[in-house]
């Protein structure tokens, strides 16, 4: 072959090019990176926190229907958007897809500003099957469904390797698509893998299949990852092994005993096996964070009262012992006690994301508490389009997170955040920063007291904090010997313009009590800066 002398120089250049710095040019797919003590969703390079919202059940199913949400989710102050995308409207023949509805909701999304978290609709919604193509319904022999009672429901069953192909064949396809519409722009940034799966009314599923496979031995990859490990378990898994003599082998009664608990770790195991292989075969195509969220179980609930197998904080550790595709798991978290759930949910490595929670005021106190206290990376309330627009209190809080969200990343990632929410459940806080303990309490004034209030404070100098939120008090104590007093140098009013911080009025008055606390008034939210001065 000849080569035109004038091409030379710049074949002899990119031969001189290391590889890592060409493959630096292309824009690198949504990924999650560990950034110091969090892990982050990072898009086009930077951390990429989720100010969204879920759309209900059908919305996206008509890009008709849509025209009118789009503007408004800008209005609302969402950045992205978590919305279903099922199997049957891309795969209604068998072989035959469809992706005109993918094509048109990433072109409105693109028009609109917005990105997409998609729910992968396809084996399983909320328990059920009401989401497969009715050629996979109809075909009970090749697609099985689970027994309950000696009936097959409208379940279909995760012990089929026929269903999980089907699924995984769509799956890949509708990912390899993705890769070829969106690997510029990554407007898809998520893939939520199917959605609450389990077995409803039934502890599990007494299909032949399922009977014979809970009659058999346990495999040992999952007693193998239970024995390595032991002591990272979630508690109540680890005490039941514990409990049932650490068995490595034996029938699932053997090893995990003779209750309703063994049937949830066996369906747990199943669903995992299933969405964990339909998982790798569309990150294959286009690899993307992929993730599985979970109907809460209620206190005193036994399983198939919420799905049987879905992935509780007390099998999560079954559904990593069957596979690693499946970055995380996320609570779908609509129960009061959402501190102690957001906990359940970031820990052992897998960072919060909550794609399904309350929206209205709950959900604008509470993203302070997903995203400053646990380094969540994502927000979602249900039923979003329901939000009332302009004057929402939820909007009120997305505007003012996304006013500093890439100093908020990069303080999350520093281990330099925490977020409270104080009302019926806690009234006040502590925590220790920056050499300093922290007191966070309802505000009062005058004895005016305010019933709620929440927000976070991040260090961002040796003595400088920032703090945003409404209706709180913080006072500060030294932790160091040498200096036992602290006072309020300064509180300052601001803004964030383009990142930058920019100060307003100076609140040395009855706005920090005369210096005798950094407060955040209940009326409304707003961001501060206090700068502290330590003496003897
Ligand atoms: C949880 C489910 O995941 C959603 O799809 C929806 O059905 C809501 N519940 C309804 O509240």
């Amino acid at each position: 072959m000849k080569i035109p002398a004038s091409a030379l120089p710049i074949l002899l250049l990119s031969a001189a090019i290391p590889s890592a710095m060409l493959n630096a040019q292309q824009p690198a797919a949504p990924h999650l990176e560990k950034r110091g003590t969090a892990t982050q969703l990072i898009v086009d390079g930077k951390p990429f926190l989720i100010l969204g919202g879920e759309l209900h059940n059908s919305s996206s199913s008509s890009l008709e229907y849509m025209k009118p949400i789009w503007p408004k989710l800008t209005t609302l102050g969402l950045n992205a958007v978590v919305t279903p995308l099922s199997w049957e409207l891309i795969e209604s023949k068998e072989g035959s897809y469809d992706f005109t509805l993918v094509d048109g909701l990433l072109g409105q999304a693109r028009d609109a500003h917005q990105r997409i978290v998609f729910l992968w609709l396809a084996s399983w919604k909320n328990g059920m099957s009401s989401y497969a193509p009715v050629w996979v319904k109809q075909n009970t022999r090749r697609f099985p469904r689970v027994v309950e009672r000696s009936n097959e429901v409208e379940i279909l069953s995760p012990m089929s390797a026929a269903t999980q192909e089907a699924d995984a064949s769509a799956f890949a396809a509708l990912m390899q698509h993705i890769k070829q519409v969106d690997s510029e722009q990554h407007t898809v940034l998520m893939m939520q893998m199917e959605n609450e799966v389990g077995v409803l009314d039934d502890t599990r599923d007494h299909s032949a299949a399922a009977n014979k496979a809970f009659a058999s031995a346990v495999p040992p990859e999952l007693t193998a990852y239970l024995k390595a490990h032991h002591d990272a378990l979630y508690p109540e898994l680890r005490a039941l092994w514990d409990e049932n003599g650490n068995k490595t082998a034996g029938t699932w009664e053997e090893v995990f005993g003779s209750t309703a608990r063994a049937d949830e770790i066996f369906m747990a195991w199943h669903y995992a096996r299933f969405i964990q292989a339909v998982t790798a075969r569309g990150k294959a195509a286009y690899n993307i964070p992929m993730y599985a969220n979970t109907w809460l179980m209620g206190d005193d609930a036994r399983p198939g009262d919420y799905p049987s197998g879905c992935p509780e904080p007390r099998v999560m550790d079954i559904w990593k012992a069957a596979g690693t595709a499946i970055d995380f798991y996320a609570p779908d978290l609509y129960a009061e006690n959402f501190e102690q759930w957001s906990q359940r949910y970031h820990r052992d490595g897998n960072p919060l994301f909550m794609p399904e929670t309350r929206g209205g005021a709950v959900g604008a106190a509470n993203v302070f508490y997903a995203l400053g206290q646990e380094a969540g990376f994502g927000f979602s309330p249900f039923g979003i389009e329901d939000e009332t627009d302009g004057k929402s209190e939820l909007t009120a809080s997305y505007n003012l997170l996304a006013s500093f969200a890439p100093l908020l990343a990069e303080r999350q990632a520093a281990g330099a955040v925490h977020g409270f929410v104080l009302g019926k459940f806690r009234s006040s806080a502590d925590f220790v920063m920056n050499g300093y303990t922290v007191h966070v309490t309802l505000d009062e004034l005058f004895g005016d007291h305010a019933s709620s209030g929440f927000g976070l404070i991040m260090a961002t100098g040796p003595d400088e904090f920032i703090g945003a939120g409404k209706g709180f008090r913080v006072t500060f104590e030294p932790r160091s010997s040498s200096a036992r007093q602290v006072g309020i140098a300064a509180v300052d009013e601001g803004v964030f313009v383009d990142g930058k911080w920019i100060p307003g009025r100076r609140l040395n008055g009855d706005e920090n009590d005369q210096g005798k606390g950094w407060r955040f008034d209940s009326r409304q939210v707003t961001v501060e800066k206090v700068t502290l001065y330590r003496f003897e």
